[in-house]
């Protein structure tokens, strides 16, 4: 029986502004997975990164498994229940329908699923970002996945060396899953200008040529394409299987150093670097920086060992630092340039309301004095 790795992740609420759950939300949600997923999960973790809460699970259930979803459903409702009870910030922010309705894609939160074969040594990593979109991911996945720059196994193992295949959403398709598939290392140019714009299009999955296995998942949705108006961002997940045929856990890891400039922080609406975080960090500087954290695991039988915290290693103090350094850096120039997003990324309609009023009161000035005297046309 294939084994199932499901990540479904929500923001209903959190304390102080859009900082992080509190502990009585996480144990509620918790409760709801252990007591309603008795008989279904093989097993689970719940986590928060930022103010979004993560439920891990492994099951045998295949992907977009109704009672899996629902059950997340379930104990995100539970978890907004309580975040109303103390005056949380955003209770149930990121349940956008009424009802659950099958699978929770589509609905708000957000989903990574993939079924694998277990491997005698199943190592793999859950990435969770906060105050960014799903893009954050291209680039770290592009290094990771196609670069030997980057990733030595791409040279030196010859599983690696027959490259991977993404496949790309283009996630500005509302109607349903506009999907490209290409082919690393052979289309690597096609590869890269699709991954330059983060905001269109994102990597949604990740494939070796060598076995035809699964590496990676990434949640692809979109809130405001879904809810029509800013209800939040798109905090991302991901999972990413490790050694073997895949990449090292470090070659994984390494592109994160970058802390590369991504959508996100305050208000959704601003390019901030993506700093990574220890597990369970809540979110300060700017409602931020975007964040991103690292679960290491193993899994046996469904049974998860861990997680090791990925970023938790004094190498990446450095790279806070550093992250810390560019994060001021951009908002050293406020609102000018590229410090905020480009009109249609941002979340608000303020301001769109307000260029509209401010358009009205535009003129097309006659032609120029100097020009009439001179007989010019
Ligand atoms: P170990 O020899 O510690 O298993 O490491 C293998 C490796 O090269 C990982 O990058
Ligand atoms: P979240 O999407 O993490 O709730 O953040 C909202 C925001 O834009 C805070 O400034
Ligand atoms: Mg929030
Ligand atoms: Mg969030």
């Amino acid at each position: 029986m294939p084994l199932t790795l499901s990540v479904i992740k929500a923001d209903v609420g959190s304390i102080g502004g859009h900082i992080a759950p509190s502990p009585e939300l996480l144990d509620v949600v918790e409760r709801t997975v252990a007591w309603e997923g008795a008989a279904l999960l093989l097993d689970y973790r719940v986590s928060h990164t930022g103010d979004d809460v993560a439920i891990l699970m492994t099951h045998e259930e295949g992907v977009g498994c109704e009672q899996v979803h629902h059950l997340a459903w379930e104990a995100f409702l539970a978890g907004t229940e309580v975040a109303r009870r103390q005056g949380l910030y955003g209770a149930g922010q990121d349940l956008l329908k009424d009802s659950f309705s099958g699978n929770v894609k589509g609905m708000g939160p957000a989903v990574a699923e993939m079924e694998v074969e277990e491997r005698a040594a199943e190592p793999f990593l859950f990435f969770a970002a906060d105050k960014t979109d799903p893009g954050a991911y291209n680039l770290p996945l592009y290094l990771a996945f196609a670069d030997p720059m980057s990733t030595p196994g791409l040279l030196l193992s010859p599983k690696m060396s027959r490259g991977f295949r993404f496949v790309v959403m283009d996630v500005a398709h509302v109607e349903g899953d506009r999907v490209i598939e290409l082919e690393a290392p052979e289309q690597l140019y096609d590869l890269a200008a699709l991954l330059r714009d983060p905001e269109r299009y994102v990597v949604e999955s990740i494939w070796s040529r060598a076995t035809g296995e699964q590496a990676a998942a990434v949640s692809t949705s979109r809130l405001h394409n879904i809810a029509g108006k800013y209800t939040g961002k798109d905090d991302p997940v991901m999972l990413v299987r490790t050694q073997m045929n895949f990449p090292a856990t470090g070659e994984v890891l390494a592109p994160f150093q970058i802390a590369p400039y991504v959508a996100g922080g305050m208000r959704g609406s601003h390019h901030q670097p993506l700093m990574p975080v220890r597990l369970d960090s809540g979110t300060s500087y700017f409602d931020g920086p975007p964040c991103v954290s690292a679960a290491a695991y193993s899994v046996h039988e469904g049974r998860l060992t861990g997680p090791v915290d990925a970023f938790a290693h004094p190498f990446w103090d450095m790279v806070r630092t550093r992250a810390a350094e560019k994060a001021v850096e951009m908002r050293r120039q406020g609102f000018f340039g590229p410090a905020m997003l480009p009109m249609d990324e941002l979340e608000y309609t303020g301001i769109v309301e307000k260029l509209r009023e401010l358009d009205k009161r535009f003129r097309v000035r006659a032609a120029a004095p100097a020009a009439v005297a001179l007989g010019l046309p």
